[in-house]
């Protein structure tokens, strides 16, 4: 991978999503993740949710297990979270804000306002040799507080900018956009690595590609669905073209 080149990783939570809906066992997001990456994916992204509505702490044993690519795990600041990212080591671990009754994961963190506690929180993940991301929205303030903490990398929210353009708020967009690429420049300035992610689709992917500041991206829910159409092979592979595309 030459240095200019965009990371792609692959969130399989939604897999599980579709196991959970019956139980048992299928599909199975193990048998997902490694396709993903026979299809040119870098990494696999699971969110072990508090409620385990998705992905269960059985996948994320398996996926550790099974993976050749590094996992980039998903999780709430909490005690009962640090452990089990603790316990295994992941490659690295992603800091998201998680409320029980949202949907899927609303907003950035709000690290400005939990300095201290996050600071505490993500040294010992850091010791263990995690690389140690924080989820945020395209904000000065958030960015320097994830600075401050000692974050390596951080992850923006691109979901703002993707349900602009879903819905035909171009204006909204541009400007969500526009935020994303400043914040993108600035972070980097800092020293941290910028990674983007949610709900980017082929429609979006590829002007937030193409900031040469981001090292890496994270898209799950529209493979998944994609995959329903043309197999999760081709749609991984599309993806991986379309931002390829963007850089190049
Ligand atoms: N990045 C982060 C931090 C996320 O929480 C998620 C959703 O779990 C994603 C990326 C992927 O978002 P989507 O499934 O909408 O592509």
């Amino acid at each position: 991978m030459t240095d200019n080149q965009l990371r792609l990783g692959v969130n399989i939570d939604h897999v599980a999503t579709v196991r959970n809906a019956r139980g048992g066992a299928y599909p199975d997001p193990v048998r997902a993740a490694k396709l993903a990456e026979e299809a040119g994916a870098d990494g696999i992204t699971a969110h072990l949710r508090e409620d385990r509505r998705h992905i269960t702490d059985t996948d994320i044993d398996a996926l550790m297990e099974a993976l050749t690519v590094p996992l980039n795990f998903e999780m709430a600041a909490t005690e009962e979270m640090q452990k089990i990212a603790l316990r295994h080591k992941p490659h690295a671990v992603c800091i998201v804000p998680e409320k029980r009754e949202e949907r899927t994961t609303e907003g950035g963190l709000e690290v400005a306002r939990e300095e201290n506690r996050l600071a505490h929180f993500i040294a010992p993940l850091r010791d263990a040799g995690c690389r140690v991301s924080i989820f945020i929205a395209a904000d000065r303030k958030q960015i320097e507080a994830a600075h401050r903490i000692g974050a390596e990398v951080i992850e923006l929210h691109t979901g703002a900018y993707c349900d602009y353009h879903a819905e035909g708020r171009f204006e909204d967009r541009d400007r969500e956009l526009e935020a994303l690429r400043e914040m993108s420049a600035y972070a980097h300035s800092l020293g941290l690595e910028v990674h983007a992610g949610h709900g980017l689709t082929y429609d979006t992917v590829q002007p937030v590609a193409a900031f040469p500041e981001v090292k890496e991206l994270n898209i799950g829910h529209f493979l998944i669905g994609e995959a329903i159409f043309r197999g999760l092979t081709p749609a991984v592979q599309e993806m991986r073209r379309l931002m390829d595309a963007a850089r190049g």
